[in-house]
């Protein structure tokens, strides 16, 4: 049985998210430029968005840019936020064909004004789409996300619209950008590193990590399936013990 048929047997995880690392040492492995192994970076993620949407993963949360990415040489900057317009521009058709919409995370107004115009754009042209939703995490930073939510409350405190005492978690969730999307079931990193890179570090309290030394180029169809058959064979026990699980 292969892999895809094989994972039609157990629940699947309904939101995967992804740390896709490892452009730059796949193209310094060819003797390429780092922009071209961001550029096959860019094939790799339409390869892994089809066939989740195929396989009926409901929520796709990549990491496509972190807050701390622009402190890279301004050439690169500069290198991934043209592809990301390119991207945009020749991907709609993709996402349109495969039923997807496109959403963000991220402070998206420190972006290039072009590459919001073109985010917009896609945005709107995929809002009605709903088979899956594909998130861009761009220009996110976990601890920032959590600093401006925690701004958010203190100022409906200090305005009287809130009781410090009646602040919950669900104040915290839905001031964070993923407002509105479920936590992760599955993260998955590739390159070989061991960390989370300041990746929705509140989402992932309950995720099930998975780690593969696989370049973010070469991860495909197959190395997706191996990882969600990973996951499936894994018991979630949110604290409890095995016994209380199945009654
Ligand atoms: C991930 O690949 C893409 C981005 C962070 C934009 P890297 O560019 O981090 O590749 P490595 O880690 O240098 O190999
Ligand atoms: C994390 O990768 C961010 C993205 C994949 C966009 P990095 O390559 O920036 O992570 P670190 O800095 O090595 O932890
Ligand atoms: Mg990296």
């Amino acid at each position: 049985m292969s892999l895809k048929e094989e994972i039609k047997h157990n629940p699947l995880p309904q939101h995967v998210a992804i740390i896709m690392d490892g452009n730059g040492r796949w193209a310094k492995k060819k003797g390429f430029l780092r922009a071209i192994g961001h550029e096959n970076g860019v094939d790799a993620l339409r390869n892994i968005a089809t066939a989740s949407a195929e396989v009926g993963i409901k929520y796709l949360t990549v990491y496509a840019f972190s807050s701390e990415n622009w402190n890279r040489p301004r050439a690169e900057v500069n290198a991934l936020m043209a592809l990301l317009v390119s991207s945009l521009r020749k991907e709609l058709k993709t996402l349109t064909k495969n039923n997807i919409s496109l959403n963000t995370i991220g402070k998206t107004d420190s972006l290039p004004l072009k590459c919001q115009r073109e985010l917009q754009e896609v945005i709107e042209k995929t809002s009605k789409l709903d088979h899956m939703t594909l998130t861009l995490a761009l220009s996110y930073g976990s601890r920032e996300e959590i600093t401006e939510a925690t701004r958010t409350l203190a100022r409906d405190v200090k305005a009287g619209k809130l009781d410090p005492e009646d602040i919950s978690e669900e104040h915290i969730s839905h001031n964070l950008f993923t407002r509105g999307l479920p936590d992760p079931d599955l993260l998955i990193r590739t390159s070989g590193e061991y960390r989370i890179s300041n990746y929705m570090l509140w989402q992932i309290a309950y995720s099930e990590l998975y780690f593969t030394d696989k370049l973010w180029p070469d991860f495909g169809a197959e190395d997706l399936f191996k990882a969600i058959l990973d996951y499936q064979r894994r018991e979630r026990r949110f604290g409890k013990i095995s016994e209380q699980l199945n009654s």
